[in-house]
């Protein structure tokens, strides 16, 4: 249940090894939050984020291994993780995310179905199945990590774009679907951040630091923003940039 303050006291992350992920818990259990469960696909650095969190104040943190190359699996994941949290959750993020690996001759028709599971398909079905359990619990807040990436495609890296597009999309109309139950969906679209998604990547303009994004959202649910962009003016430049012809938008430095 939420804190006299609103401040959730059990979070679950789908993604518990993301920087951002974990920037935002660090937040979130200075601000109170005990109960926490961290599903990741390498044990070792579950339990590395696991001990700083208790570290931090956590009284509970569990972990849960799963690999997001595999969407069937996804409801049951959902189900162990809450199993895991005591069986409800107050606050629930979506983290899970790569990047398609840079293309020398073409693209490579394997990776492009990697990236769109990891990045679609896998979340999806999470999501799906998150939202049946908060809205039969009857509150929840649900934070869907998103991208710029996906408001424009570009064409640097447009499988993992095309994806975040898909997710951005399917988020925002599960925030219509569960309207009215208790339960928000609050998707995130930060530009470039520097994380080790990112690492060695040259950075774009208005970069940002994984505890901005963290700020950024944590301020966001306060305030119950359904689109929350990190930086926030980095709404008006992609008004702009949607306007851009074709021409000049494939021009764009990557
Ligand atoms: N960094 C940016 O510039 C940026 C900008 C906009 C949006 N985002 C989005 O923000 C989210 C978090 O990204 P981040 O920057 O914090 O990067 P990150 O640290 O690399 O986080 C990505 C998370 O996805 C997990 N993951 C990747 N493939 C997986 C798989 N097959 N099975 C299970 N988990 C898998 C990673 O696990 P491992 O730790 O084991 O690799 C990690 O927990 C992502 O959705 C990303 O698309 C990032």
């Amino acid at each position: 249940m939420l804190d006299a303050f609103g401040h959730p006291q059990s979070a679950l992350v789908l993604g518990g090894t993301s920087d951002i992920a974990t920037a935002l818990l660090g937040a979130l259990v200075a601000d109170r939050c005990r109960t926490v469960v961290l599903a990741g696909r390498d044990d070792g650095r579950l339990r590395a984020a696991a001990a700083r969190l208790a570290d931090a104040g956590a009284t509970s943190v569990e972990t849960v291994t799963f690999d997001a190359t595999r969407p069937e699996d996804a409801d049951r994941v959902v189900a162990r993780c809450l199993a895991a949290a005591g069986g409800q959750v107050d606050l629930a993020v979506m983290a899970v995310g790569r990047l398609d690996q840079p293309r020398r001759d073409g693209l490579d028709p394997a990776d492009v179905a990697a990236v769109a599971t990891v990045n679609f398909a896998w979340p999806a079905a999470a999501l799906a199945s998150l939202a049946g359990h908060l809205c039969e619990q009857g509150q929840g807040r649900i934070v869907v990590l998103s991208s710029v990436a996906g408001v424009r495609v570009r064409p640097a890296n447009f499988p993992y774009g095309a994806a975040k597009r898909g997710i951005d999309a399917f988020a925002l109309a599960l925030a219509d679907e569960v309207a009215g139950s208790g339960v928000s969906v609050h998707v995130v679209r930060p530009g470039f951040v520097h994380s080790k998604m990112t690492a060695g990547r040259r950075a774009a303009p208005f970069a940002v630091t994984p505890a901005e994004v963290a700020e950024a959202v944590r301020r966001g649910i306060e305030r119950d923003e359904r689109i929350i962009w990190v930086p926030g003016f980095l709404r008006w430049v992609f008004v702009g940039m949607r306007l851009l012809p074709p021409a000049l938008w494939r021009r764009l430095p990557a």
